[in-house]
């Protein structure tokens, strides 16, 4: 089948104004790179504060985006709805599907009203006392459990509580971040990713962190989190894992490639925390590694991922 885009000029969009910036430049420059290696005629973009970004893409005549930003203004259905009114298609999912899956609160809604298994949980309001003095609230919900801002990525302002003393701290904590504060249950287990494009999931990794969750620092900043292609765990559990994720990105309604997150409990039950409709994608991000695992190369990945922009 020929490109939908072939002989159009590729903005590749990286940078942004959110605190992921600096990941999104190593994802854009890594796409970008791997696009020019098959050939295309791709430009870097380097949205910064200040710069206009509906400038920047008349100035460098792009015909499509391919949107390596992450988090806020990029991840969230802003950057998709601006494509939209300039009438340049973008890669990943649209307006609506960005913007569902980057809200925790949306998501979860919308998983359970799809029979798509969460952790269970409860919304705290972003008005209540920024000391977390309302812990109190909380006095019945067993421990561990999780508490985490519904807006926010790369682990920022997520703590597990396994102590009643922690409860205000981490309510505090999260509600300096902008819009809800969610208390989950703690799924003590396993954590899987899904790699999913176009609606067809390429696989799977299992994470296993050296540190006592998947934080920040494990995420970015150490080199010794293991990441396991396939995972380990036994297969049917995989499958069911892979299947929950299909069903996440379908109830959301995303498009071309996105990475739920999930859980698995020791009982064998799947839950999906969140999905990712901007995963990192250098060279080395979870998604080219499971792609990889099915012979597909970085380039070639890159290239399909412009393919699905819409
Ligand atoms: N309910 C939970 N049970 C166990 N671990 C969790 C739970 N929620 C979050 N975590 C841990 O915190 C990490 C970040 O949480 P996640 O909901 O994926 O938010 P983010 O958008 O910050 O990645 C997860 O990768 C996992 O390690
Ligand atoms: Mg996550």
């Amino acid at each position: 089948m020929t490109h939908p885009f072939l002989g159009k000029r590729v903005a590749v969009v990286m940078g942004g104004l959110s605190a992921e910036r600096e990941v999104s430049l190593n994802t854009g420059l890594g796409v970008l790179a791997a696009l020019q290696e098959k050939g295309w005629d791709a430009v870097g973009i380097d949205w910064k504060d200040g710069t206009s970004l509906p400038k920047l893409l008349e100035d460098h005549g792009a015909a499509v985006v391919w949107n390596a930003l992450h988090g806020t203004w990029g991840e969230d259905g802003a950057v998709q709805g601006l494509c939209s009114c300039m009438r340049i298609p973008c890669t990943g999912s649209g307006i609506l599907a960005s913007a569902l899956a980057m809200d925790k609160v949306m998501s979860k809604r919308i998983f359970e009203s799809n029979g798509v298994p969460t952790p269970r949980w409860r919304l705290l309001s972003h008005d209540g006392p920024a000391d977390g003095s309302d812990a109190d609230t909380l006095a019945d919900w067993p421990l561990p459990f999780v508490v985490k801002p519904a807006n926010e990525g790369s682990s920022v302002g997520v703590s597990i509580v396994e102590d009643r003393a922690q409860i205000a701290p981490a309510i505090a904590m999260a509600r300096k971040f902008h819009g809800g504060v969610i208390v989950e249950d703690y799924i003590a287990g396993t954590e899987v990713f899904v790699g999913i494009l176009d609606g067809r999931v390429l696989g799977s990794v299992e994470v296993r962190p050296a540190t006592k969750f998947y934080d920040y620092e494990a995420k970015y900043k150490r080199n010794d989190t293991k990441y396991l292609i396939p995972p380990e765990i036994e297969r049917p559990l995989v499958e069911k894992a892979e299947k929950y994720a299909l069903d996440a990105y379908n109830a959301l309604g995303c498009s071309g490639h996105a990475r739920p997150d999930l859980r698995i409990s020791q009982t064998g039950d799947v839950f999906v925390l969140e999905v990712n409709t901007l995963p990192g994608m250098t060279k080395t991000s979870l998604l080219p590694k499971i792609a990889k695992s099915i012979g597909m190369d970085y380039p070639t990945l890159c290239e399909q991922i412009l393919a699905s922009a819409k």
